[in-house]
């Protein structure tokens, strides 16, 4: 991939997934990146072809949600940004999306708590060796480009010498936001050191950090111009009307957002990632009556109903049940047990337990009916007392045995945390109660054979 002239949408957390990153290059962006995608997710999911939805997706094995969707419409232009502090786990990652994607950027500018304690994102640039090693390894062993993208350092030869070293390893291009480690969105972007240091390397700076100043189209090209680079990233301008990257202006945020709306049904995207995105759109717009309504809704048919598409998103959505895609869930909740804990179910003594193997969806619930929620308003109406858990861990896997009205439930399926268990031992006794039939069970895609 060239990096030369290129309108790029940067990366973003949540917000760019597959949809968002359609919209931006059907809108006109030359290269769109993934949000961060941290490298023990990627390593402890699979690569599946979703033949129902046309897309590659990686699966997360502990719980079936989707790391990372990608498709054939974009496979040329999208960039996977990875989160990583080692060589050796940035290369397995890198191995296993090289056919799927155009090229692999490593996060080295994230100022989050979170990224700094992984030694992630910008604790490399305090760690140049490190961050050399990565990239260096990368560009040794795949065979797509690498590039990395950093924040500035607050003088202009300080961040030379650094994207000087990063460079050696042979990236094919740098993203350049202009703030330093210490510097919020709100603080002015420093145009001169990306400046400088792009008149002074030998390959394509990406020039990032002007949304604030970028209203239309045209403003890019001035952003451009003040930073000296033929390639800029745009985020939350992006993020704010993704139609920033049409050359003929700025569309009116209901078209985005149905055009949005669209490309998640399409594509299958969550409920809760769809709402995220629409909301970062809607912005002050939420305090409106129709915002209010959006933020109660809780399916994507009712958001979609708010933009006049619930008929859009209700056939698409029985189009593919009657394809025969689970939920939202490429895989059988049987093969998302990882296969090496399974001896461990047996140490535990069972006796006496109701006992029944399904699995808890978080994306099948709303917030009101939650199996936990369902269970205690039935002890409520019925005049029992609250049911008790206890939670065993097996390494990172948890079961819990739920104990209501003198006798006890579980779940046979290892979740991946404690919340889950929970609400799968409660799925369970609610199934025994005759809360919940088995029909429920299979609809909610929670049992498993
Ligand atoms: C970001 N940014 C970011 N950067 C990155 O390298 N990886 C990421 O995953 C994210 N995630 C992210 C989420 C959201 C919601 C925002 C607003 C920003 C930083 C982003 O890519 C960019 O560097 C800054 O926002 C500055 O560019 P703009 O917004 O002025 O164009």
């Amino acid at each position: 991939m060239i990096y030369d002239n290129k309108i790029i949408l940067a990366p973003m957390v949540r917000i760019n997934t597959l949809p968002m990153r359609l919209l931006a290059l059907r809108y006109g962006a030359d290269i769109v990146y993934t949000e961060e995608l941290i490298d023990w997710k990627l390593l402890r999911s699979k690569r599946r072809y979703n033949d129902i939805l046309k897309t590659v997706d990686f699966v997360d094995q502990t719980d079936g949600t989707i790391v990372f969707r990608t498709c054939d419409e974009e496979k040329e232009r999208v960039v996977l940004q990875l989160g990583t502090c080692s060589a050796d786990r940035a290369l397995k990652v890198a191995k296993m999306v090289e056919n799927d994607v155009a090229a692999i950027d490593i996060n080295m500018g994230c100022p989050k708590e979170f990224s700094i304690k992984g030694g992630m994102g910008i604790a490399l640039l305090e760690d140049p060796d490190k961050a050399y090693n990565i990239l260096k390894t990368l560009v040794d062993n795949i065979s797509i480009p690498v590039t990395c993208k950093i924040r500035i350092f607050p003088t202009p030869e300080e961040t030379l010498k650094v994207v000087n070293k990063l460079i050696s390893s042979g990236i094919k291009a740098i993203g350049i936001h202009g703030r330093t480690r210490n510097e919020r969105p709100q603080h002015a972007v420093n145009t001169d050191i990306i400046k400088y240091v792009a008149e002074r390397v030998p390959i394509q700076v990406i020039a990032n950090g002007g949304s604030k100043e970028i209203e239309k189209h045209s403003d890019i090209y001035k952003f451009k111009e003040m930073t000296g680079c033929s390639s800029v990233m745009i985020a939350r301008a992006a993020e704010w009307n993704c139609s920033i990257f049409r050359k003929n202006g700025l569309l009116p945020i209901d078209t985005v957002i149905t055009d949005y709306l669209k490309l998640a049904v399409d594509y299958d995207n969550s409920p809760s990632n769809t709402k995220y995105c629409v909301q970062n759109i809607l912005r002050d717009l939420q305090e409106t009556p129709r915002g209010r309504k959006f933020l109660e809704s809780q399916t994507v048919e009712q958001i979609c109903a708010i933009w006049d598409l619930d008929e859009y998103c209700k056939k698409k959505q029985d189009e593919y049940q009657s394809m025969g895609i689970q939920g939202r869930w490429q895989v059988t909740p049987d093969e998302l047990e990882p296969p090496n804990k399974k001896s461990k179910i047996e140490e535990i003594n069972l006796d006496g337990v109701e006992q029944m193997k399904v699995c808890f969806i978080r994306a099948n619930f709303n917030d009101l009916n939650l199996p936990k929620t369902q269970l205690h308003v039935w002890a409520g109406r019925n005049g029992c007392k609250l049911p008790t858990y206890e939670t065993q861990q097996v390494e990172k896997l948890f079961r819990t045995i739920l104990s209501f009205k003198g006798k006890k439930y579980t779940s046979t399926f290892w979740e991946k945390n404690k919340k889950f268990a929970e609400q799968s031992a409660a799925l369970v006794c609610l199934y025994y109660l005759g809360v919940v039939s088995r029909e429920e069970l299979v609809k909610l895609g929670s049992v498993i054979k």
